[in-house]
């Protein structure tokens, strides 16, 4: 039966809150929005608390200290408290050009739990072009280094696509030189950026495979000492994935102006009306919000969608990789093999061509 998700309204667990969009570095696969939100208009410190205590109240566990860079944030110490003191798990997303040893010393004693770092490749040439930035490598694995010592838990994330994939292998045993308990690979979702670097940035099937088959032998022969968590390209898969465990289920997005959106990339999908937790309440914008009602539950599905089986499994795929391909947010999500636009994915993912990354600015 289809439903519109408002009769048992789900209590989400994570926030992710994107406290600046600036940022040194470039990823020409940044999930960042094309237009930039200004410093001039970031949320200040108490708003932010304020959002971090309305999110606990709401059932929220974990916030993901984000951006672009959250090192850019001068008050990201007393922000990361204010999240602490609010009850939350707190995890920093980085990309360590920004956090010297001194600030996460300080950070520690503001109360974070956990740190993400990214790592565009194993080898250093190649990561700091990828990341558009020279330098940025040796600073990652500094900063790793203060990680451990300070005893917080350190994961890696790298992002895959045509220029790193086949080093897959050499990422986990870095990842395992840095002291991360864990490795987050996640292959490129086009749209943002990637969408304007698809062709330069899209794996061979034949690399995809390798991928695949690679992954299984590290899960096996590193599974006591290192967590290998991967998510592979949707383009070359059966089915799509249920994104961000269903539109408006589990996660929220504060924008660093206090738009609070479904997904990171909600914002591509034009006619979608965000409110702002300048104005609102978390909990009104969770339960009432247009862009929330939009794609909850399964009532908004066209078929093939609304009659299939895995319709609460995967809720039809991913609505902006839908609008991105179709032009239409309610179609099924191309990637999967009973969407009338199937074709369409294999026809891009045939694409690869070597041209130059347009970097994130
Ligand atoms: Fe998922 Fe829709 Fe494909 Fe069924 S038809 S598998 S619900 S995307
Ligand atoms: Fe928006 Fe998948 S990124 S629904």
């Amino acid at each position: 039966m289809a439903t519109n998700g408002a009769a048992n309204l789900p209590n989400p667990v994570g926030l992710l809150a994107e406290l600046t969009h600036r940022c040194p570095l470039g990823c020409p696969y940044c999930s960042n929005p094309l237009a930039l939100e200004g410093r001039a208009d970031e949320l200040d410190l108490d708003t932010w608390a304020r959002v971090f205590r309305e999110a606990a109240t709401l059932g929220v566990l974990q916030v993901h200290l984000s951006g672009g860079e959250p090192g850019a944030r001068r008050d990201l110490v007393e922000i990361t408290k204010a999240a602490n003191q609010a009850g939350l798990y707190t995890n920093l997303i980085t990309s360590a050009v920004g956090i010297n040893a001194e600030r996460l010393a300080a950070l520690a004693a503001a109360g974070l739990d956990h740190i993400q770092i990214s790592v565009q490749d194993s080898e250093q040439s190649s990561a700091d072009h990828i990341a558009g930035y020279q330098g940025a490598f040796r600073r990652k694995r500094e900063l790793a280094a203060e990680v451990v010592r300070l005893g917080l838990l350190l994961t890696i994330n790298m992002v895959v696509h045509r220029a790193n994939i086949e080093r897959i292998d050499r990422m986990v045993e870095l990842a395992l030189e840095f002291g991360a308990s864990r490795i987050e690979i996640a292959h490129v979702q086009y749209y943002g950026w990637a969408l304007k670097n698809r062709a330069a940035l899209m794996p061979s099937r034949e690399q995809v495979d390798g991928a695949i088959a690679a992954l299984e032998s590290l899960r096996r022969r590193y599974q006591e000492r290192i967590v290998i968590d991967a998510v592979f390209p949707d383009y070359f898969a059966r089915y799509p994935k249920p994104c961000v465990g269903g539109w408006g289920r589990r996660s929220l997005n504060v924008t660093p102006s206090g738009r609070v959106l479904p997904c990171h990339a909600a914002e591509t999908i034009p006619g979608l009306e965000f409110w702002s937790v300048r104005d609102r309440s978390l909990a009104e914008i969770w339960e009432a919000s247009p862009a929330f009602r939009a794609f909850r539950g399964t009532d908004w599905m066209r078929e093939p969608c609304a009659t299939c089986p895995r319709r609460e499994r995967d809720f039809g795929g991913c609505r902006c990789q839908a609008f991105a391909l179709t032009g239409d947010a309610r179609a099924t999500d191309p990637v999967c093999h009973l969407s009338p636009d199937h074709s369409m994915v294999e026809r891009l993912a045939a694409i690869q061509e070597d041209r130059a990354y347009v970097y994130r600015r």
